[in-house]
């Protein structure tokens, strides 16, 4: 089946490639020529996710997804969180975002926890309802960038299944399969693969 997937974001666009295989086509608003840009006016990762699929889904008419991720450091009180994206300013610059994080921690001092999660907040529609899929990513901040994989805050997040390492340094598919993104997908696509075969009845539907 095909999937309008909201995004722009080429290293989302790689990921959900990867982690949805052969039997899910993904398609960006690019490739139809619809704008995928779309102001990030909730307070929450649930609100903004909404917003996303729910302006594609207006402009194309087409079953499609969006997510929303965001950070959420221990000692930082659950920031950057939802504003992860414009956390050093509205440019969306990672480099600027992550130094901008590594100076809040710094400045805490050296025994802080540094503990630290990403979450992602899917939003599929489908058949022009509405189904949500979440994922979380457990780990630490580094306490420099490294590596040159993955994309946004990829080269400060060190996950706990692979100490030592940022997301940065290991590879997209042992990125995937533990990762915040990974996770809310594949719950996706075991709800798609029993949508598929058994399509719910108005009254089973589980949407929200
Ligand atoms: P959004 O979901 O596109 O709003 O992303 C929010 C912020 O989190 C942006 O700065 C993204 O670059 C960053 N981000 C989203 N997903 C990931 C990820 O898997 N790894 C690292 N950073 C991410």
């Amino acid at each position: 089946m095909k999937l309008l997937f909201a995004t722009g974001n080429k290293g989302k666009l790689r990921e959900a490639g990867g982690i949805l295989g052969e039997n899910i086509e993904i398609v960006s608003p690019a490739e139809l020529g619809i704008s995928g840009d779309v102001e990030e006016t909730g307070t929450t990762l649930l609100e903004n996710s909404r917003l996303k699929a729910q302006t594609l889904y207006a402009a194309s008419g087409l079953d499609c997804f969006a997510d929303d991720t965001g950070l959420e450091v221990d000692a930082l009180g659950g920031e950057p969180g939802v504003y992860s994206a414009r956390y050093a300013g509205d440019g969306h610059d990672n480099q600027a975002n992550m130094d901008k994080l590594l100076r809040n921690l710094d400045a805490l001092g050296p025994d802080i926890p540094r503990t630290a999660r990403f979450r992602t907040v899917v939003t599929l529609i489908l058949d022009g309802k509405e189904y949500i899929f979440n994922g979380t990513l457990e780990g630490k901040i580094a306490h420099e960038k490294a590596g040159c994989g993955g994309f946004g805050y990829d080269p400060v997040f060190i996950s706990e299944a692979y100490p030592g390492l940022t997301l940065a340094e290991i590879s997209d598919e042992k990125k995937n399969a533990i990762s915040h993104r990974g996770m809310a997908l594949r719950n996706m696509a075991t709800f798609l693969s029993k949508y598929k075969s058994c399509p719910l009845d108005e009254d089973d539907r589980q949407d929200k």
